[in-house]
Order: structure tokens, then C-alpha cells, then sequence
């Protein structure tokens, strides 16, 4: 257990440097699975997803070594196929290995993922593609047995454009006999980095991106090297604190292009959001507007990682705020938590309504998921007073140096690590 003591209303000011992106350096780590050489990664982020993604590794039979943020990840030869069950708990990334241990060993065992407890995150979409493409399922309780005489491109329409699913077809087809296409592909920045580091090791990839993605199979894929880009969600998080805390914060290398839907946000609210090149400076202000209606969305509409931190801000908004989140079912577990900061915080049905108010006191909070964590921390930095966020290590699966950020942007917080019992 970890507890962030937090003291809020500290203006935030000065430079941040974003972590790699989470999101899209373990489907890369995956894909190091596709060829019989190493892979390196530099920006890599130390946060325990990729920590967990590391021990899978090295259990298939890959060798990892770190050079600071650089990730050398060798793949060239696996002593098995089976993802063991207490790593592929702690996380949904581990869902994507299936596509990759198809292609490589054309079988694979791996209980059904983990991960953020936000709705049930059902595997039927990345199942019933790969069964499309050839894979044999049996599932046994908790796990998924597939092998393949080898995985034949096929004509993929997906319900929903799921990014895992999305990533799982790719890392089984770039190595499939014939061409694989997939309608209503997920359009995320981080399918798109996946898919740039595959044409890298050789794969035919086009319309990445977009909703319709054609990969040629090619027999074989080689070694790699690449930079993983800046994680926009923890970008979009330090901006959205800025937006809280009336600070003034400069991004030398954030992926601004990838956060329009906050830039919106940054006009309808009158505060300062002025991108020169690779870099991004925002200004917030002490009043600004509710938000009438907001609904998440596939990208590049507004993302549910940012929706609980966006809440967070909109907690001191001038008027009554409506948030929809319309990719996970719960997603709204933070809410419970500001009220006890004395917020005005209603959930109906999948809709978040937040009565704003000038007033919010620290309060002792808990922390469920990896993203609501994080609200709990901006909200912290915007009340009145002290705050504790107690949080059984959510925040360091995705964020490598909140802390250290906020510190050196001017906030006042530390983290302390405590047992349960407290
Ligand atoms: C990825 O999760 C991200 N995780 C999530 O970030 C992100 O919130 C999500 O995409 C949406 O953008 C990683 O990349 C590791 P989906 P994923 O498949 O792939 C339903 C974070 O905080 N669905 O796009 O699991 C699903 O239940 C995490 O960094 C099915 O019904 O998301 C959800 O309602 C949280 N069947 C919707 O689709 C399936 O087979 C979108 O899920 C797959 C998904």
C-alpha cells in the first residue's frame, strides 16, 4: 500500500517531461516475440505493466536487459508458449500475446487477463478473430488453449473498435499465409506506433490509423530499434491538473496532435494552450466553465483514460457538468471518493454529474483503478488542505514519476509506503 500526501492549492509552474506511452510499448514488447533477434527500446517506461510484461518475457524464454529507459529485449529462442497465470492477472496487455505466440510458435496458453477493474472486458472479439485466421480454441475454466497449422489472412469486421483486438489481429497476421484486413479497426496513436515498429522488422502494413487496416503476411520478420513515443494519457493528465490548479506548465515533447479533444476543452474554458513545434505550453485559470455535455469516445474523440481526471477538474467549475462514458460500463469509481471532499457528484446510469463549487476540502481517499488514482491526485492538488490518496499500487502501473513531476512543477506531495493494516 502506498499513500500520496497530497497539499493542495499549490499553483503548478514549469516544464514536464512526459514517460514513454504504456499503452503503446507493451503491444511492443509483444511484437519483440515476431523475429529471432533483439529488439531495443528506448523510452521505454519503468512502471510495473512493463515490469510484469518483462517477467512473461523471460518466462517464454527471452532475455531483457535496461540501459536507463532503453529496453533491450531478446527473443531468439522461446523455451515454451504458456503466459503463467499470476502475470497474466495483473494486467490485459497479456491478452495481445496470444497474436504474437500464434505467429511465432503457432500455440500458446494463457489464462484470461487482468487488469483495471472498469466493466467486464470480455476477450470474444480477439477470440473470434483469430479463429477467423485459423487458431484452435479450447478453454478450460480460466484457460485459453490455442494452436494453429498456421494462421491464414481473413477478412476481419469488428463489433467494436477494440485496440487490444485490433493489436492482437495485427501481431497474428504480419506473419499469416495470404492478407488479412480489418474493418473497424481501432484508430489510437498506439496501433499506429505498434504497426510503424512492424514495418520496421519487415511486415506489409497499411491504412494504420484509419478503420480499415490491410496487412500482406510475410514469412519472416527481423530485429528492430525504436523510440516509444510520449504516453498521451499521462500528458493529458498533467494538463488537465494544470486546468485544476491554475498552473502554467511547458511540454518540450508532448503529442499535442494526439490531445485536441483537451485543446477544446483549453478554448471553452478561456485558458492558455499554445503548441511551438514538438512542444505545448498551458495557462489555467481560477474560474472557468462547466462542461454542459461530454461523452467519451473511440479515438480521436475524447478518450476514458482522461474521463475521471477530466471529472476531477470539473469538480471547481462554474455550473453543472455531464460526462458520458460509453466505452467501459464502470468507470466511474472516483466519483464516491470527491464526495468525501465535499463535492457535489452524482452517477445516473452511465452518466457522471458534477455539481462544481469553489469548495473542496482534502479528504482520505482510496484509489481503484489506475486512472481514478490519478483523479484522486489532481482533485488533491486542487482542495483546500491535505489529502491522502491509499492506493495497493495502481498509479505505478502506468505512471513512472508522478510524484517527481508534480514536485518539481511547484505541488506539494509526497508518497510513503505503508502496510495494509493502517
Ligand atoms: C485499451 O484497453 C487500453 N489498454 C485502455 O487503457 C483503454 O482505456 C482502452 O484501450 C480504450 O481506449 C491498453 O492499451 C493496455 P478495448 P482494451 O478492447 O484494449 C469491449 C489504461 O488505463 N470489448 O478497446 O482492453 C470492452 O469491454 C487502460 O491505460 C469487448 O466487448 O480496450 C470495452 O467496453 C484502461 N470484447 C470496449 O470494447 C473484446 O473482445 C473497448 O475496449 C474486447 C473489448
Amino acid at each position: 500500500m502506498v499513500h500520496y500526501e497530497i497539499e493542495g492549492g499549490h499553483r503548478l509552474e514549469g516544464e514536464c517531461r512526459i514517460q514513454g506511452s504504456k499503452n503503446a510499448v507493451l503491444p511492443m514488447m509483444a511484437a519483440a516475440l515476431l523475429q529471432k533477434g533483439t529488439v531495443i527500446l528506448h523510452n521505454c517506461p519503468r512502471i510495473l505493466d512493463v515490469f510484469c510484461m518483462i517477467r512473461i518475457l523471460e518466462h517464454l524464454g527471452c532475455r531483457a536487459d535496461w540501459e536507463d529507459n532503453t529496453l533491450m529485449i531478446d527473443a531468439y529462442e522461446l523455451r515454451n508458449c504458456s503466459v503463467p497465470r499470476e502475470e497474466a492477472k495483473k494486467m490485459r496487455s497479456s491478452v495481445i500475446l496470444l497474436g504474437a505466440l500464434l505467429g511465432r510458435c503457432r500455440r500458446a496458453v494463457l489464462s484470461y487477463p487482468g487488469g483495471c477493474v472498469i466493466g467486464a472486458r470480455p476477450i470474444d472479439l480477439h477470440l473470434t478473430a483469430l479463429e477467423k485466421m485459423g487458431a484452435h480454441l479450447c478453454q478450460e475454466e480460466e484457460d485459453i488453449y490455442v494452436e494453429t497449422e498456421g494462421l491464414k489472412g481473413a477478412k476481419i469486421s469488428l463489433r467494436i473498435p477494440s485496440v487490444g483486438a485490433t493489436e492482437n489481429i495485427l501481431l497474428g497476421a504480419v506473419l499469416a499465409d495470404g492478407t488479412t484486413i480489418i474493418r473497424n479497426a481501432a484508430r489510437e496513436p498506439e496501433i499506429v506506433e505498434l504497426s510503424r515498429m512492424l514495418r520496421q522488422m519487415g511486415a506489409k502494413i497499411t491504412g494504420d490509423g484509419t478503420s480499415c487496416i490491410c496487412i500482406r503476411g510475410v514469412r519472416k520478420l527481423h530485429e528492430t530499434e525504436i523510440t516509444v513515443i510520449p504516453d498521451r494519457i499521462v500528458a493529458g493528465t498533467y494538463i488537465l491538473a494544470a486546468a485544476g490548479c491554475q498552473g502554467s506548465l511547458y511540454f518540450p515533447q508532448v503529442p499535442a496532435r494526439q490531445l485536441v479533444c483537451l485543446k477544446e476543452l483549453f478554448i471553452h474554458w478561456r485558458m492558455t494552450w499554445r503548441e511551438d513545434g514538438a512542444g505545448l505550453y498551458v495557462c489555467g485559470r481560477q474560474n472557468y466553465p462547466a462542461v454542459p455535455y461530454l461523452e467519451t469516445k473511440p479515438y480521436p474523440g475524447f478518450p476514458t483514460d482522461l474521463q475521471s481526471p477530466l471529472a476531477a477538474v470539473l469538480l471547481k467549475a462554474e455550473g453543472e457538468s455531464h460526462i458520458r462514458e460509453t466505452i467501459f460500463e464502470s468507470r466511474f469509481r472516483a466519483a464516491g471518493e470527491f464526495c468525501k471532499m465535499g463535492a457535489d457528484v452524482k452517477i445516473e446510469k452511465e452518466v457522471c454529474k458534477i455539481r462544481g463549487s469553489r469548495h473542496l476540502h482534502g479528504a482520505v481517499m482510496d484509489a481503484y483503478e489506475l486512472r481514478g488514482a490519478a483523479a484522486l491526485i489532481v482533485a488533491g492538488l486542487m482542495a483546500e488542505g491535505c489529502s491522502v490518496v491509499r492506493d495497493e499500487g495502481f498509479l505505478m502501473r502506468g505512471y513512472e514519476h508522478i510524484v517527481e513531476d508534480l514536485h518539481e512543477a511547484g505541488a506539494s506531495i509526497i508518497s510513503r509506503r505503508c502496510s495494509p493494516s493502517l
